[in-house]
């Protein structure tokens, strides 16, 4: 049989590795990382109600590969990306005895990737890595360009490491079980590649999107994932840990990180809901700061908000629990934000649609009067 060929591959100084998408691929998993690792020996920490679904289908591809494995599973959820479940992961691995060829691969959503990836990056200094994201969100973002780490009770994902995986395997199929909420939030990440970067992009999505989240459209669904993927492989291939243009990828979530910690990082808003509202907003302010040509600006913040609200996701925080409506402490949450300097204002802002600049010192004074404007007219 011909090897199967790599859907992309993404370049940085560190590693190049291949992406995989395809419907069906887990039944492959195992033939493909038995060419791609330095040893057929893995440890595949899953997240466990996945694990549940579909861990027979990996488990009997790596097993035809002639694997030996074994498995560890961790509960999905941000409480998983703790030091408390860090160290129980490290300790149950060493239990295992890894050598260094031996893999971690992790199958499962953002949460599993980033708490495995960073397990992996720190086990004997470093065994080689496997993501088989889940969830759309780890498809779409998290499980390419090497960001791996846990939460500190001072916030989200302060402990990590860039560590990048040797290959990335996704199979829309599993996306069939996957909450609509979920793929919603997912979604989310996928509508910011079009405005940061592709105008023609988010404009297909103004007219499939919906579409291919309601009818869980494979076809569509692996189109949305390649192009995503693409997108961040140029980004991350250009700028591997966050010194320039990478940055741009934290469109809409200054706003949305500010919201998420406000509310305990708790289901009440989910990462990719946060987002969604945090990018509505940036594209206000970039209207109000007169960065989008005055002719084209009312329309393009139309565009966004319509095609948000189209697909189901929040455009507005006025709807969430009260601690998120608070506007000094948001502002205050956001001169914390990572990208902020001296705890200076600092946004992710379009200069058009399909064009995004990162802005320094943004006047407290605008972001307080657009998030006042909003609650009334939003
Ligand atoms: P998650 O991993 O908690 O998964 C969400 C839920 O979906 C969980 O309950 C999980 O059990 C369930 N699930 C997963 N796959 C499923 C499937 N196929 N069918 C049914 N249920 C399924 O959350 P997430 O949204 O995937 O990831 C969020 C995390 O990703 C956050 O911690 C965020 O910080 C991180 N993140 C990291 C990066 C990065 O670059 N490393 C980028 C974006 C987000
Ligand atoms: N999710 C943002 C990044 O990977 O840089």
């Amino acid at each position: 049989m011909t090897p199967l060929q790599p859907t992309l591959t993404v370049s940085t100084s560190s590693r190049s590795y291949p992406i995989f998408i395809q419907p069906g691929l887990l039944a492959q998993g195992g033939s493909i990382l038995a060419s791609l690792l330095p040893a057929k020996r893995a440890i595949v920490v899953a997240d466990e109600a996945v694990w549940h679904r579909y861990g027979q289908v990996l488990a009997d591809s790596l097993a035809a590969a002639e694997f030996s494995f074994h498995i560890l599973t961790v509960a999905g959820g941000e409480g998983s990306k703790s030091y408390s479940q860090l160290e129980q992961l490290l300790e149950r691995a060493l239990a295992l005895a890894p050598d260094r060829q031996t893999a971690v691969i992790a199958f499962g959503g953002g949460v599993i990737g980033d708490l495995a990836g960073f397990a992996a990056s720190i086990l004997l200094r470093g065994l080689p890595f496997v993501q088989i994201p889940t969830t759309l969100l780890a498809m779409v973002d998290s499980s390419v360009g090497g960001k791996t780490g846990i939460n500190s009770p001072h916030g989200k994902n302060l402990i990590g490491s860039f560590y990048q995986p040797h290959a990335v395997l996704i199979d829309p199929t599993v996306l069939t079980t996957l909450p609509h909420r979920q793929l919603l939030a997912g979604y989310a990440e996928v509508v910011k590649y079009g405005l940061i970067a592709d105008a023609d992009f988010f404009a297909w999505l103004e007219h499939h999107g919906a579409a291919a989240l309601k009818d869980k459209d494979l076809a569509k669904l692996s189109y949305i994932i390649e192009k995503s993927c693409a997108h961040k492989a140029t980004i991350v291939g250009m700028d591997e840990r966050e010194g320039g243009v990478r940055a741009l990828l934290n469109f809409g979530h200054t706003l949305g990180h500010a919201l998420e910690a406000a509310l305990g990082y708790s289901d009440a808003l989910l990462h990719g809901e946060g987002v969604a509202i945090g990018m509505v907003f940036a594209t206000e302010l970039s209207q109000h700061l007169g960065l989008i040509a005055p002719e084209l600006s009312q329309q393009v913040v139309k565009r966004v908000r319509d095609h948000l609200t189209a697909v189901g996701l929040p455009i507005h925080h006025r709807h969430l629990p009260a601690a998120a409506q608070d506007s000094q402490s948001l502002l205050t949450l956001m001169a914390g934000d990572k990208k902020a300097v001296a705890r200076r204002l600092t946004f992710v802002l379009l200069d058009a649609l399909g064009h995004a600049l990162v802005q320094r010192d943004v006047p407290s004074a605008d972001v307080l009067a657009l998030l006042a404007v909003g609650r009334v007219n939003g």
